[in-house]
């Protein structure tokens, strides 16, 4: 059966991807930021996982304003990248595992989560960005991948609670798949932050230090913010931590952490990092 090792949390900043681009991370401005992942990147060295669950939301790259799904899972054999506009270069594409997918969109279906399911995928700088970091040597990184993506773009958006719900029916679908590979999911955004309107800039420590800890052990608490409270909370893209939730969800109920990181700001954004490993 397959296993879930654990979760990564990590922001996806668009800055993040250009910083490696240029080979700038020992610069004065980016290595208190960097400097928080080696931790991350030698666990999963030690564990070797086979797939990467990826829980990231789409920015406008593969959903626009004119059809943009709840919740989507793709199911492609791979998954190609594309110029976003940020001035970062297109990678590679990622190898996909279909039949895995196929198993969760079923098993998510039969539990009642209706989602879209993408047999073409393209996958935005919150996919990549923290793949790259994870696994800056492409050479190295020995995965496929499953791209699961949350609408955080157009409101309504689903409420915390359903993400959390979601993540739970996740988790009982790698579970339940009768091959034996080893599982790491990721869930990439957050943690506060608001890129326009009156409050663009706004980042909110004493909130982003709190999920970082409810996040582990009480994530029921962060689930019960409605929308609305966590965009006065986290700022309007700060809702990112949804993916987060949804990840905690597909965990088991005990977790272990193993490491964390917090760093701000990163571009306009409080950067989180939290390694997370399955107990039970
Ligand atoms: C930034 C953060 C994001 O989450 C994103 O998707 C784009 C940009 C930023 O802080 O610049
Ligand atoms: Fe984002």
């Amino acid at each position: 059966m397959a296993t879930i090792l654990g979760g990564i949390c990590t922001s996806h900043i668009p800055a993040i991807g250009a910083a490696i681009a240029r080979g700038a991370q020992d610069d004065d401005y980016w290595k208190p930021f960097f400097d928080g992942y080696p931790p991350a990147r030698d666990w999963l060295r030690s564990v070797q996982p086979d797939i990467a669950v990826v829980i990231y939301n789409d920015h406008g790259l593969n959903f626009f304003l004119d059809a943009i799904p709840t919740f989507a899972i793709g199911a492609a054999h791979q998954y190609h990248n594309a110029d976003e506009g940020w001035g970062l270069p297109t990678l590679d594409p990622y190898p996909g595992d279909p039949a895995f997918s196929w198993h969760i969109i079923n098993s998510v279906v039969e539990d009642e989560f209706d989602v879209t399911m993408c047999q073409e995928m393209r996958v935005d700088h919150a996919f990549t960005v923290p793949l790259s970091l994870m696994w800056p040597d492409r050479s190295e990184m020995h995965i496929k991948t499953i791209p699961i993506e949350i609408n955080t773009v157009q409101h309504p958006l689903p409420s915390p609670k359903r993400c959390y719900a979601f993540g739970q029916a996740i988790g009982r679908a790698l579970a339940a798949y009768p091959k034996d590979l080893k599982v790491v999911l990721l869930a990439t955004g957050g943690l506060s932050h608001q890129l326009d309107g009156k409050r663009a800039g706004f980042i909110n420590k004493e909130f982003d230090l709190r999920c970082m800890t409810e996040i582990v052990d009480s994530p029921e608490a962060l689930a019960a913010l409605s929308t609305h409270e966590l965009v006065e909370l986290a700022g309007t893209q700060g809702v990112e931590l949804m993916m987060w939730l949804t990840m905690r969800g597909a965990l088991g109920s005990q977790v272990r952490q193993v490491h964390s990181h917090y760093h701000i700001p990163v571009s306009n954004t409080a950067a989180g990092l939290l390694l997370l490993e399955n107990a039970a």
